[in-house]
C-alpha cells in the first residue's frame, strides 16, 4: 500500500507535465539547429587545449589574441561622458550628425550625390539591423521584382535577412573552389541572364565568406553588365577600411558605380572598422535621383522603421560620429584601422611563409590574394574536423577562417596543424 502510494506520487507530477505540454501553446515548436558561427564557439569554450584556437568568430583581436579597443573610441567616450548628455530618444531617423558623416564616409566628400542631396541615409542596428531596413524597404517599394541575386557563397545571414522580410534569394557564381579566387567569367555569364529589374546584392569589399574581390577593372565591368541588365545595385559594405586599410579605397566601387549614374542602395557598419561590435551602429543608405525623391523615400523609411523599434540606440552613433567628425579623432582612427587591415595582412604572409617552412608543397597563394578579416582556406570539411579534433584549432565546417584570431604567438602552431591535416 506504501509503495503504490509512493508510485502514485511519482506519477503525479510527471502527468501534469505531459498534460501541461499537450495543453501549451508552443508544444509544436521544434528546437532549431544552433548558429554555426556561435555553434564553434561553444566547441572551443569547452576545449582544455592551452594551444586551442578560435578562427570562427569574425571579430578583431591584436596580436595577444585579446579584444581590441580603439584608442579614438575610449577618447570619443571620454569626450561624450565629459558632456554629460541625456539620454533622450533619438529621432527614428536617428543621429543626424552620424547619418550625414556615415553617408559622407561612404559616398566620399566631393560625391556629387552627396553634395546634391540626392541620397537619404538613416541610423541602422549596425549593419544587420540596416540590411534588414533595406530589405524591408524592398519588399514594400521594390515593385518589379522580389528576387534578390546573392554571390554564392554569402555571408549567411543574407539569406534569413532577405527571405524574413519576404524576398526570395537567389544566386549568382562568385567564388571558384578551383582556384580559391574569383570566377569572374562565372559571374558575369550569371549576371548577364538575371532578368531585368531584379536585385544583386554585392559586398564592396572584404568579401565574407571568401576574402575575395573583384579587381577595379573587373567592377567596371561589373557595373557595365548591372546598367545593360538594369538591376537595382544593394552595396553591403561591412568592412570599409577593414580590406585594404584604406577608407577610400574599399569604398571605390560603391563610388564608382554611382559616378556610372547607378542610383545604389547601401547598408554599412561600424562594427568591425570602429570595434563598435556590441553598440549597433549602421547606417541604410538609398541613392536618389533627386533631392525631393531622397524627401519621400525618407518619410518612408520612417514608417518602416517606427513600429519596428521606433527609434535607434544612441550611444554607437555618438561614438563613430565624434570619431568622424572631430579632425583629430578622425586622424587616429584612419591610423588604427590600417594598423588592423595591415597586421591581418601581414598575418596572412606568416601564415604562408610558416607553411613553407613546414615543407608543405601546395599552392598557398589565394592566402595572400585573398583580403579582409575572412581567408577561404580551401580546407575541405574532413581535414577541417581534423584541426578541430587532433589540433582545437577551430573554425567554420566551410574552411573559412578569421585571420583576425591569428597572431604572431600562434601562426606557427596553425601552419603546423594545416600542414598535417594537407599533406
Ligand atoms: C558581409 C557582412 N555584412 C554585414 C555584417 C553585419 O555585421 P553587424 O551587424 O555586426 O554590423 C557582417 C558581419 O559579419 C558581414 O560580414
Amino acid at each position: 500500500m506504501a509503495l503504490l502510494h509512493s508510485r502514485r506520487l511519482l506519477a503525479a507530477p510527471r502527468l501534469a507535465a505531459a498534460a501541461s505540454r499537450a495543453s501549451s501553446w508552443w508544444s509544436h515548436v521544434e528546437m532549431g539547429p544552433p548558429d554555426p558561427i556561435l555553434g564553434v564557439t561553444e566547441a572551443y569554450k569547452r576545449d582544455t587545449n592551452s594551444k586551442k584556437m578560435n578562427l570562427g568568430v569574425g571579430a578583431y583581436r591584436d596580436d595577444n589574441g585579446k579584444p581590441y579597443v580603439l584608442n579614438c573610441v575610449r577618447k570619443a567616450e571620454a569626450m561624450i561622458a565629459s558632456k554629460k548628455m541625456d539620454k533622450e530618444y533619438l529621432p527614428i531617423g536617428g543621429l543626424a550628425d552620424f547619418t550625414r558623416a556615415s553617408a559622407e564616409l561612404a559616398l566620399g566628400e566631393s560625391s556629387e550625390a552627396f553634395k546634391s542631396g540626392r541620397y537619404v541615409t538613416v541610423q541602422g542596428i549596425s549593419g544587420t539591423g540596416s540590411l534588414r531596413i533595406g530589405a524591408n524597404f524592398l519588399q514594400r517599394f521594390f515593385k518589379s521584382s522580389r528576387d534578390v541575386y546573392l554571390p554564392k557563397p554569402s555571408w549567411g545571414n543574407h539569406t534569413p535577412i532577405f527571405r524574413d522580410a519576404g524576398m526570395q534569394l537567389q544566386a549568382y557564381r562568385y567564388y571558384d573552389p578551383k582556384t580559391c579566387s574569383l570566377d569572374f567569367s562565372g559571374a558575369m555569364d550569371d549576371i548577364s541572364k538575371i532578368p531585368e529589374k531584379s536585385i544583386i546584392l554585392l559586398h564592396a569589399c572584404a568579401h565574407n565568406p571568401t576574402g575575395v574581390d573583384p579587381r577595379q577593372e573587373q567592377w567596371k565591368e561589373l557595373a557595365a553588365m548591372v546598367k545593360k541588365r538594369n538591376l537595382l545595385v544593394y552595396f553591403d559594405m561591412a568592412y570599409q577600411g577593414f580590406a585594404s586599410g584604406d577608407i577610400n579605397r574599399d569604398a571605390w566601387a560603391v563610388r564608382y558605380f554611382i559616378e556610372q549614374g547607378i542610383n545604389i542602395v547601401l547598408s554599412q557598419s561600424f562594427a568591425k572598422n570602429m570595434g563598435l561590435y556590441g553598440e549597433r551602429a549602421g547606417a541604410f543608405t538609398v541613392i536618389c535621383s533627386d533631392a525631393d525623391e531622397a524627401k519621400r523615400v525618407e518619410s518612408q523609411l520612417k514608417i518602416l522603421i517606427r513600429p519596428m523599434y521606433s527609434n535607434p540606440p544612441v550611444n554607437g552613433a555618438r561614438i563613430a560620429s565624434m570619431i568622424l567628425n572631430t579632425p583629430d579623432l578622425r586622424k587616429e582612427w584612419l591610423t588604427e584601422v590600417k594598423g588592423m587591415a595591415d597586421r591581418i595582412i601581414s598575418m596572412r604572409t606568416q601564415l604562408v611563409s610558416n607553411l613553407k617552412k613546414e615543407g608543405s608543397s601546395h599552392n598557398w597563394q589565394h592566402i595572400t590574394d585573398q583580403i579582409g578579416m575572412f581567408c577561404f582556406t580551401g580546407l575541405k570539411p574532413e581535414q577541417v574536423e581534423r584541426l578541430i579534433k587532433e589540433f582545437s584549432v577551430y573554425m567554420t565546417k566551410d574552411g573559412r577562417i578569421s585571420v583576425a584570431g591569428v597572431t604572431s604567438g600562434n601562426v606557427g602552431y596553425l601552419a603546423h596543424a594545416i600542414h598535417q591535416v594537407t599533406k
